[in-house]
């Protein structure tokens, strides 16, 4: 196993903010970490790369154990949100800090940094001052500076969070080819379910500092372990305790003897999503938007077809 957590917990005074967690990732594996905002994310991070000790529990990397070295012993190494690089220097020499301490050559460290650079598609960028730069390209130069020392384990929190839309669907493809490429160790933290499914190999969703679910994104989307991840993870019409739909799985007919009603049409770009009342049930049905007009107006009567999901707590509760 190349990173196996064991128990890990961490304590603020007497606030429990991550709880036993158990895991494992193996190597050129990229990990999500993923869940709400205080959930304990960062703090996980900040244990694994040495920032924070721990209250209980082991960290191994690749067999060694690791939890109590000192963050330069340990091989990992962290990008952020905010890039921190510095703003004084070159892109050149950005990405070159990351081998300041190790005993390098000044030609040699540049010679690797321009390699880097072109990994990263910033060939001829090496002289541009940080301020010139787009967020995007920033977040690139930051993840050279962390990559160059070559980790062991790379850590990334919320690294696209500042950037707008557009690009942080581009730059994930990226990031992740890049990593790929590398066959580089990852985790990266997000509260973006669309990012984490892009990204990861595996999930570990997180809430109030314990797992919540830890597998594929395919595995999470399609079997959530307990409510918490249903209500996470997509939208669902929830009929009872035990039993869900989702709403692209519901399937709307129009028929004049159908027991649905549609109550709302809302237009959504590549989705409509319709409100319909049936005896029983309010449901949510969504459809791609494939003729440029919605296929159902208020008022019309529809057949649903839905294929209902069982919750697995649930089940095992019974
Ligand atoms: N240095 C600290 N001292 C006390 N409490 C902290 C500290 N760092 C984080 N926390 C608390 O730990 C919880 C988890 O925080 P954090 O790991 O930053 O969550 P996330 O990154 O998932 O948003 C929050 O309740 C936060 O207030
Ligand atoms: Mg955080």
């Amino acid at each position: 196993m190349f990173l196996k957590v064991d128990e890990l917990t961490k304590k603020f005074d007497k606030h429990t903010v991550l709880d036993r967690l158990s895991f494992t990732v193996e190597q050129g594996e990229l990990l999500c970490v993923l869940g709400p905002s205080g959930c304990g994310k960062s703090t996980l991070l900040r244990c694994l790369n040495g920032f924070e000790a721990l209250d209980h529990g082991q960290i191994f990397l690749e067999e060694r154990n690791i939890t109590e070295e000192l963050p330069e012993e340990r091989n990992v190494t962290t990008v952020f949100q905010n890039y921190s690089l510095f703003p004084h220097m070159d892109v050149l020499h950005n990405v070159m800090y990351g081998l300041k301490f190790q005993k390098i050559a000044k030609k040699e460290a540049a010679k690797r940094s321009e390699e880097m650079l072109e990994l990263l598609q910033l060939k001829g960028y090496g002289a541009k001052r940080i301020m010139e730069l787009s967020g995007g390209e920033q977040q690139r130069v930051a993840l050279g500076r962390s990559l160059i020392v070559n980790p062991k384990l790379l850590l990334l929190d919320e690294p696209l969070s500042n950037l707008d839309e557009k690009l942080r669907v581009t730059l994930r493809e990226e990031l992740r080819t890049i990593l790929k490429r590398l066959d580089m160790t990852g985790i990266f933290v997000t509260h973006d379910q669309k990012e984490a499914f892009a990204i990861g190999d595996k999930i570990l969703l997180l809430n109030q500092g314990k797992i919540q679910q830890f597998s594929d994104g395919i595995t999470l989307y399609e079997h959530p372990q307990n409510q918490f991840v249903l209500d996470f993870i997509g939208e669902k019409n929830q009929l009872s305790p035990a039993e869900y739909v989702r709403p692209e799985r519901v399937i709307l007919e129009k028929n004049a003897q159908g027991d649905g009603k549609v109550e709302k049409v809302v237009f959504q770009g590549e989705t409509w999503e319709y409100y319909i009342r049936t005896k029983d049930y309010y449901w949510r049905a969504l459809a791609l938007n494939r003729s440029r007009e919605a296929g159902y107006q208020v008022g019309d009567r529809v057949k649903l077809t839905v294929q209902m999901q069982e919750l697995i707590s649930s089940k095992e509760e019974k």
